[in-house]
């Protein structure tokens, strides 16, 4: 993984002021729940209800992968006494430090490895997890084709693949979003929705379901 990449990941890479008030925003309750209703146009918890329902189906000792785990928005989503093997993965070396701190503040670091990962060359042997989770990720990766293709490499057969997406298709309401964020260097190229199902398919995913929550769409599939 280069330190120097010049795209939207590598501005991630960097932390881009735009990461931590991100961070702030979906990992708040009250305010941040509110701003991201507004931008968005759908509740923060809709992510958080995939996530449990998720977290709960993985069988004891099972593995998940959370990438992009951004500040670490998907650990509170983590089952009570739960035997996983979870990875929280991200380019970010700071928004690593932000889940670091989320892990401690709910008393689950023990329970959480942390790592620095590219979503286009992922260090895992393929089938290695149960569950992968990538919510709000397709439309910061340059790649979210060759992304989709790495995430179910490394999942296994049967395991699931869960996330959303800032699609372009979304609606009018939310193209300046799209140019800010592209302006900014925080967004990739324009994700559809429709591009997202093909490549989930080819990527070897079955029962791909797709569901629009305002600007997100939800996207989940079964690895065959
Ligand atoms: C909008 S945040 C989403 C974080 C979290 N999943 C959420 O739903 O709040 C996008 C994340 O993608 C990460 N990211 C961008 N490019 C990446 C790449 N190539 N590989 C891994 N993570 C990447 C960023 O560092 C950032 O944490």
């Amino acid at each position: 993984m280069s330190d120097g990449r010049r795209d939207s990941s590598g501005t991630w890479q960097r932390d881009h002021p735009w990461a931590a008030v991100y961070d702030r925003i979906s990992g708040d309750p009250h305010l941040g729940a509110l701003l991201w209703r507004v931008g968005m146009g759908s509740s923060v918890e809709e992510l958080h209800r995939r996530a449990r329902r998720e977290l709960a189906a993985v069988p004891a000792g099972g593995t998940v992968l959370d990438l992009p785990c951004g500040g670490g928005v998907v650990l509170r989503d983590l089952p009570v006494d739960h035997a996983l093997h979870y990875v929280a993965a991200d380019i970010s070396p700071a928004m690593l430090e932000r889940t670091r701190g989320e892990a401690e503040r709910l008393g689950v670091a023990a329970d959480v490895e942390t790592r620095v990962a590219d979503v286009e060359q992922l260090a895992d042997a393929d089938e290695t997890y149960d569950l992968v989770l990538t919510f709000t990720s397709l439309h910061c990766f340059p790649d979210p084709e060759a992304a989709v293709h790495e995430l179910a490499r490394v999942l296994r057969s049967g395991g699931r693949l869960v996330g959303s997406a800032f699609c372009v298709d979304a609606g009018l309401l939310y193209l300046p979003g799209h140019r800010i964020g592209r302006a900014l260097g925080v967004l990739g190229p324009p994700v559809r929705s429709t591009e997202v199902r093909s490549w989930l398919v080819a990527a070897g995913l079955v029962d791909v379901r797709l569901d629009r929550a305002g600007a997100l769409t939800y996207f989940e599939g079964t690895r065959a």
